[in-house]
């Protein structure tokens, strides 16, 4: 639905379907939807870091998220890795709330390949501080240590926030999923904190109902992030950028129809 939006409000003609792939065949179906003469794929969970293996060439985002979801085949046939969704989210974040990461102090719950995939991006936008919490916290730590080199990054686990007041808190564990929240000490927001979920739904989700009841006023949940990793994959595969808010509109409420 969202490339097929993009695709008309570009004036570009494109098809743009889902492949159900099993578990180790990844490299098999790239390489029949190579055949096919495909240009480009979206790669999701749990195949971004096959994907990562892949290919022939990366960019520095997929280098350092480690994962790629983002794979532009060329006339050549060799195979491009990118990864949008940090600057996805970023873009999300910035542009369409309204919200400055530059200076803040930010926490970031979890420390799986959703939480190292923005990374990056996120500290290119020069944050005070990133504070990475984790249920592992060694994982939390060895996920800091990896971008130690591109800001002021710490792991911690849960417990440890306590005492600490964060401007940004962004989830990006897959508690979510199953509808729990990490178990986080009260009052770790400072005023007018921003609170924002990677994950979506047609309702709000477990995270989002606990920054609520912390009292927070500014939440958001991932759609727009959904949508923006997407316009970033179509510049890739098209060279044109499209718009995206009346995108999320729109699948925003097909979302919450369904
Ligand atoms: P993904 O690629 O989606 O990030 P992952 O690599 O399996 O998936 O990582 C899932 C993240 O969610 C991890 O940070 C995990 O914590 P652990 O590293 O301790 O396993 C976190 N997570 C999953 N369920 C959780 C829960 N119920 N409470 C807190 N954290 C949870």
């Amino acid at each position: 639905m969202i490339h097929a939006l993009f695709a008309k409000e570009t004036g570009q003609r494109l098809e743009y379907g889902a492949i159900l792939v099993e578990l180790k065949h990844f490299v098999e179906a790239v390489q029949a939807f190579r055949e096919e003469e495909g240009k480009g794929l979206n790669v999701t969970v749990p195949f971004k870091r096959d994907a990562w293996r892949l290919v022939d060439e990366r960019s520095e985002a997929a280098a350092l998220a480690g994962a790629v979801n983002t794979i532009l085949i060329r006339e050549d046939g060799t195979l491009y890795g990118d990864n949008t969704d940090g600057v996805g989210m970023v873009r999300d974040i910035r542009d369409n709330l309204g919200v400055t990461i530059t200076g803040k102090r930010v926490l970031v719950l979890g420390a799986g390949g959703a939480v190292r995939g923005v990374l990056g991006p996120l500290l290119e936008e020069k944050p005070a501080e990133v504070v990475i919490a984790n249920r592992t916290p060694d994982r939390a730590q060895e996920l800091a240590d990896a971008f130690e080199d591109y800001g002021r990054v710490d792991g911690s686990s849960f417990a440890d926030l306590d005492g600490s007041r964060y401007d940004i808190v962004i989830n990006g564990t897959s508690a979510s999923l199953k509808g729990e929240v990490p178990p986080l000490p009260e009052g770790i927001l400072a005023r007018d904190a921003f609170c924002y979920d990677m994950m979506y739904g047609a309702e709000p989700t477990a995270f989002m109902r606990w920054a609520e009841e912390e009292g927070c006023d500014h939440v958001a949940d991932g759609l727009g992030m959904l949508v923006e990793q997407a316009a970033e994959s179509f510049l890739l595969w098209r060279g044109v950028r499209p718009h995206t808010t009346s995108v999320i509109q729109a699948v925003r409420e097909a979302l919450v129809k369904e």
